[in-house]
């Protein structure tokens, strides 16, 4: 039987989310420079709530403000924070939909000119300008995760994701190119990977069972092995401390970029896995309603939606609405992102993707 994109699901921790529409995390750089929620980002996301995102999840927020990857970043890393935070959790679950905080840090990907410091990463980095940080401060970066998760479930969120993909910093500790460190946070797979498996069991302990716990992974690029990635994956599962794994493949219906690897499907290699109680999400090009239902049917409990969740507010309205449903073609004017709850500078922003805004004169 075909699964419906409309019935809800169940985690493991209890929370039910009410559909199987996630809004990916995306970066927005439209809050306050000392990481303060914006009125932009608060209406950008309780528009998608507005717009029945069973789950709506934030941009990347920094647990350590030399972990800024952007500017205008909404920030996990102080107290200060906690207030704004509490308005846009209240502001989203008044639609129902659940809200979980994407807890991040960009390590040697924080741009120079954001930080007063140089950059921080799992060794040092001269392309990068990176330093290495020390054992204390790697587990001072642990304890900042854990504290960053302590003060989502303090300001309201239903839970937390840990961003360990896309080249960020717990990326740069999984990756064997990267990591060059001689403790017990480099070398073996079991020692890169630690520091996550620390972070994540730090979590559920101090915010309890019945905390929405997920991880994102990205499989290939950033120095990401596949193999590696599965086996972290398998790992997670049979600690029994996640909700829910995220994996981000940018194009879910590719075929892996290493030729050993191409017997199957990038996300074959994620759905043969047995997942137990823990839910699987995954993000990357899934477009339109046709394109929601193929992954579901591949044996995905829950889609992620990126691209289209900006184009359109309500895109699971729709997609329930007509399962047909395509999204409106790009490059869209900057009046259609206006109108669909894109302040200026994530309007700006959008410009750097290839084909999504329409240049400046046609889209005033
Ligand atoms: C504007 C923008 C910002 C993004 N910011 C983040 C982010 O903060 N954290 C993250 O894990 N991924 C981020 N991503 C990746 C998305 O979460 C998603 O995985 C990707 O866009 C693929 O899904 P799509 O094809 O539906 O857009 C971002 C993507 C976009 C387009």
């Amino acid at each position: 039987m075909k699964k419906s994109p409309g019935s809800p699901i169940h985690f493991p921790c209890g929370a039910v989310m009410k559909n199987k529409f996630m809004l990916a995390p995306m970066t927005n750089t439209q809050s306050h420079e000392d990481g303060q929620l914006s009125d932009d980002e608060l209406n950008w996301l309780k528009m998608r709530a507005a717009g029945q995102f069973g789950l709506v999840m934030t941009c990347a927020a920094h647990v350590q403000e030399v972990g800024k990857g952007f500017p205008g970043q909404l920030g996990i890393f102080s107290d200060k924070h906690i207030a704004g935070h509490q308005r846009l959790t209240a502001a989203i679950k008044a639609y129902g939909s659940l809200v979980v905080s994407q807890l991040h840090h960009a390590g040697m990907r924080s741009p120079a000119e954001l930080l007063q410091e140089k950059p921080v990463c799992s060794s040092d980095s001269e392309k990068h300008g990176a330093r290495g940080l020390s054992l204390e401060e790697v587990r001072t970066l642990r304890d900042d995760f854990i504290q960053a998760a302590i003060r989502a479930k303090e300001s309201g969120y239903d839970g937390v994701e840990i961003h360990g993909a896309h080249g960020y910093i717990l990326t740069q500790f999984l990756s064997a190119k990267i990591n060059h460190r001689t403790d017990v946070y480099g070398g073996s797979l079991e020692n890169r990977a630690r520091l996550l498996f620390e972070i994540v069991a730090g979590v559920r302990r101090a915010c309890g069972p019945a905390f929405l716990l997920g991880v994102r992974l990205s499989p290939e690029r950033f120095g990401m092995d596949l193999l590696e990635i599965k086996a972290v994956c398998k790992q997670l599962i049979a600690e029994g401390n996640i909700d829910f794994l995220d994996i981000s493949l940018w194009d879910s219906f590719k075929q892996p970029e290493e030729k050993a690897y191409q017997e199957k499907s990038l996300l074959e290699h994620f759905t043969e896995l047995d997942f137990k109680k823990v839910l699987l999400t995954v993000a990357g090009n899934i477009k339109g309603g046709e394109a929601v239902q193929k992954v579901l049917d591949a044996g995905v409990d829950f889609v992620t939606i990126g691209h289209s969740g900006i184009l359109h507010h309500d895109f699971p309205v729709k997609v329930l609405e007509d399962p047909t449903f395509s999204p409106t073609p790009t490059p869209v004017s900057k009046a259609y992102l206006r109108k669909e709850g894109l302040g200026e500078n994530f309007i700006t922003y959008m410009t750097r993707w290839d084909g999504f805004v329409e240049e400046p004169s046609e889209g005033v």
